[in-house]
């Protein structure tokens, strides 16, 4: 179900905390990053690595957004849209992203690179506007900015 490496990583997680069920968010961010989403199957997967109930593993997966339940693209682009970020122009950062992707928010580019979505303040408000691509962050965005990062990743493939 997981690479070799991913599945030495799980393992380590479940053996360094005094309590397995410690290992949940890390395993299911590093889940999330071989499979960009949390599958149905991980859910049971996981909850039995950690002596979890599924339901509980779903409960706890639903406060933390970033976790997602669908696929995303290969760069997965989280846009900041709240207020000092809004203030700061993030309509122009949201709508550039949208028109050099050809697709909505929530969706994924057909080549499957990209995917977009807009997120709550991601708490850099002082550098807004902001962006979040696969945790990395793009701060002081402009229109020009946004479309050069966009060009780099595209390039990097
Ligand atoms: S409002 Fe955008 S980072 Fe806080």
């Amino acid at each position: 179900m997981f690479s070799a490496e991913t599945e030495a990583k799980f393992k380590h997680l479940a053996s360094i905390y005094p309590r397995k069920r410690s290992a949940l968010i890390p395993m299911l961010l590093l889940a999330q990053r071989e499979h960009s989403y949390i599958k149905p199957e991980t859910i049971d997967y996981v909850g039995k690595y950690l002596d979890l109930n599924p339901s509980e593993v779903d409960s706890i997966m639903s406060f933390y957004t970033l976790l997602r339940r669908h696929p995303a693209g290969k760069y997965h682009i989280m846009i900041c849209t709240n207020l000092a970020c809004m203030l700061q122009g993030s309509d122009d950062i949201e709508a550039c992203v949208r028109r050099k992707l050809g697709v909505g928010l929530g969706e994924i580019t057909p080549d499957g690179l990209f995917s977009a979505i807009e997120f709550e303040c991601l708490g850099s408000c002082t550098t807004a506007p902001v962006m979040q691509i696969n945790g990395e962050f793009y701060e002081n965005l402009d229109v020009h900015k946004t479309e050069a990062i966009l060009d780099e990743l595209r390039k990097r493939g």
